[in-house]
């Protein structure tokens, strides 16, 4: 078994943006500046946003945390977002979800120009996913084809299946798979809640991604020998075991499935840190105008 080390390949990823950055301060240009906003203080949000803004920090980027109460009203969060996205310094801007049940995260995503939108959430950077143009790719999805990919873990004429059917992560992922080229040509199952038989389908995946936010839902009893597994899910759980008093677990049942595959990802330490160095990726290709000017 080996493992798929996302926190050691992202430290390498984001030496990489570091020196992109030292570049553009050389070349007279303005470092890349993310804008992330947060509403209200639900506790995962606050956390990932505080991962989010120091990573910008490791690499040299410029942040700005936006934080706005629980109770604002969808009108004042638009016009926030309406003020970031006529600020030129600001190359990217995300806005943490889950929102407060008053506010549409529909409107809120469609608000953000397409531009800037680092995340990857709006519709016209999904629709321009769905028909392969250039885009901003969701931030998870897309630091797990690059995992796959400095692992040169081949994915042609693989099935692959992926657990969950979310628009941040199950979705795009099963795209991204299925794609023309590497990391993609893969056959492609995507597998939700009524689904029938989802052992069964899981022991024909050479390459399982579980993203169901179910802990510990995949035992060893649905992994084909041999499997690249990887493990979206991250559930804070009470342990009397560690000096915090909790414990971080993944959707995959670690210990019992980890002996069958070729490659897992563990948690924390896989999936995690990748996401946040495709954010920063993004928002290097935002401040560059890779995609849009
Ligand atoms: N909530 C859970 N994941 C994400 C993410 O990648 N971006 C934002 N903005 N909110 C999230």
């Amino acid at each position: 078994m080996n493992l798929l080390d996302g926190k050691l390949i992202s430290s390498q990823i984001k030496e990489e943006i570091a020196d992109a950055v030292s570049e553009m301060k050389k070349s007279g240009k303005k470092v890349p500046h993310l804008a992330a906003m947060i509403v209200g203080t639900e506790g995962a949000s606050e956390t990932y946003v505080a991962h989010k803004v120091k990573a910008c920090g490791q690499v040299g980027f410029e942040s700005t945390l936006v934080r706005m109460d629980a109770g604002v009203s969808e009108e004042a969060l638009l016009a926030k977002i309406e003020e970031i996205n006529n600020n030129d310094d600001i190359d990217g801007l995300i806005v943490q979800l889950p929102l407060p049940s008053h506010i549409s995260e529909e409107k809120v995503v469609a608000a953000i120009s397409y531009k800037k939108d680092v995340d990857g959430f709006h519709p016209i950077n999904v629709g321009r996913l769905f028909i392969d143009q250039p885009c901003y790719v969701s931030a998870t999805p897309n630091g797990i084809v690059e995992l796959i990919k400095r692992y040169n873990i081949e994915t042609s004429g693989k099935h692959c299946v992926v657990l969950g059917r979310s628009n941040i992560v199950g979705k795009p992922m099963a795209l991204l798979m299925a794609r023309k080229g590497y990391p993609g040509d893969a056959t492609v199952t995507v597998c939700h809640s009524r689904t029938k038989d989802i052992k069964a389908v899981c022991r024909t995946a050479d390459i399982l991604i579980v993203a169901m936010g179910r802990s510990e839902f995949v035992t060893a009893d649905m992994v084909k020998e041999g499997a690249v597994v990887i493990d979206v899910g991250i559930t804070r759980v009470k342990s009397e075991k560690t000096k915090s008093g909790w414990k971080l677990l993944g959707d995959v049942k670690y210990d019992e499935v980890a002996p069958k595959c070729s490659y897992i990802t563990p948690v924390p330490g896989g999936v995690g840190p990748m996401t946040i160095v495709s954010l920063l990726n993004n928002t290097l290709k935002a401040a560059r105008k890779e995609l849009y000017d």
